[in-house]
């Protein structure tokens, strides 16, 4: 990666770690442009998979959605990758047609999405990249791994925002075979790659008994090629901190004790996850995007001030069992005392934000 003129709506330089003292922030267009992930007051899993067309001028808006951070999230991928070697980026041997899919995929909704920042060329299987918000111009042979530095998911994923999970269907089942997961919410990638559907969501409380996986799992199995679902899950995270693996919990769990009523707005950052599945064309995989977002209660409170009070009445009802597996028990109540300040208790519309209708950021 080499330095490039970066355009001034990127900012190049944030971090997402203690050591570089946290200097992530939102711009208020970034806030508004958001998925907000809560259609009603109160907040239980749901079947919410939707069709993953185009909606809105925010994060909607395209298949792989990118924003301000783009070139401070890829920076610290590489940061990621290289401090601990092996542990967030994972493919099986058999997946290598799945990785050409997928960076297929990623290179063609960008040029397509984003032409004023990539360009993607193809002379039959001589393709050319052109990455002007990292300063990368390179040319391959699609299905040849040999033409690249790295292995063709790797490659592709080190460019790209959020993470990528990439699944084989086995015996009318999903199985993960690869991951670039730099910024993973609690779990492990080596320890569930291999793992079948029911299996990788074991931990979650009440997902089997609400019947949601059976359908979730006889829905993905039937998805086609061009025809891309999404749906959106959150949780909260102490410091805008994207790496919250389980291998680094002792590194990151203890924050969750510096959280007192008065600085919760500054501390604690919903973390949203849009989660655009894709079914790839050659191998058949499907490929599991997380694009992870993260704003802090204040700038909630402060650019989108409709969406606090929702977020302040969806955590004060939140069902405990799900206070207990999201590990927000040490700092719940005081993130929702702090937003109730905030909250005056007026009717807010029903639905997300980027549906007719919907729940809107407020003035
Ligand atoms: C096929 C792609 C998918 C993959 C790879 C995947 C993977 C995961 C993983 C690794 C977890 C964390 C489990 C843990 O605590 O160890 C999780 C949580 C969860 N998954 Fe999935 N998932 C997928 C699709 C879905 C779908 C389609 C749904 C529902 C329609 C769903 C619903 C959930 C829910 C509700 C949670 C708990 C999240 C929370 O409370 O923060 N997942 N998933």
């Amino acid at each position: 990666m080499t330095d490039t003129a970066v355009p001034p709506a990127f900012k190049a330089d944030e971090t997402y770690t203690p050591e570089g003292q946290y200097t992530f922030a939102n711009s208020r267009e970034g806030v508004r442009r958001l998925p907000f992930p809560f259609p009603d007051d109160e907040y239980m899993y749901s079947m919410n998979l939707e069709p993953h067309v185009p909606a809105g001028d925010g994060a909607m808006r395209a298949a792989f959605d990118i924003d301000e951070h783009y070139i401070s999230e890829c920076r610290h991928r590489v940061q990621m990758l290289e401090e601990m070697p092996g542990v967030h980026y994972v493919a099986l041997p058999h997946m290598m047609e799945a990785q050409w899919d997928l960076l297929e995929l990623l290179f063609e909704s960008y040029a397509r999405d984003y032409p004023e920042h990539f360009t993607l060329t193809k002379n039959g299987n001589e393709w050319h990249w052109q990455n002007r918000l990292l300063g990368i111009d390179d040319t391959f042979t699609f299905g040849d791994p040999s033409t690249l530095e790295l292995e063709p998911m790797e490659y592709a994923t080190r460019q790209a925002q959020g993470e990528f999970v990439v699944l084989e269907e086995r015996d009318g089942d999903l199985v993960i075979g690869a991951g670039m997961t730099t910024q993973r919410a609690d779990y492990s990638l080596r320890f569930n790659v291999g793992m079948r559907f029911f299996e990788f969501h074991g931990p979650v409380p009440k997902l089997h008994e609400m019947g949601i996986l059976d359908r979730a799992l006889k829905f993905l199995l039937r998805m086609k090629p061009g025809h891309p679902v999404r749906r959106v899950n959150w949780t909260l995270t102490v410091n805008p901190r994207l790496e919250t693996s389980v291998e680094t919990l002792p590194d990151w769990a203890p924050d969750r004790a510096t959280v007192t009523d008065e600085n919760a707005g500054d501390l604690v950052h919903l973390r949203i996850e849009l989660q655009p599945l894709h079914r790839l064309p050659r191998s058949n995989a499907i490929v599991f995007p997380v694009r992870t977002y993260l704003v802090s209660l204040a700038e909630l409170v402060e650019h989108a001030p409709d969406w606090a009070k929702r977020l302040h009445r969806a955590l004060a009802t939140l069902d405990p069992a799900l206070v207990d597996y999201k590990g927000l028990t040490r700092y719940h109540a005081s993130a929702v005392s702090w937003l109730a300040q905030y909250d005056d208790g007026a009717p807010l519309a029903g639905g997300y934000p980027w549906a007719d209708g919907g729940i809107q950021p407020g003035a």
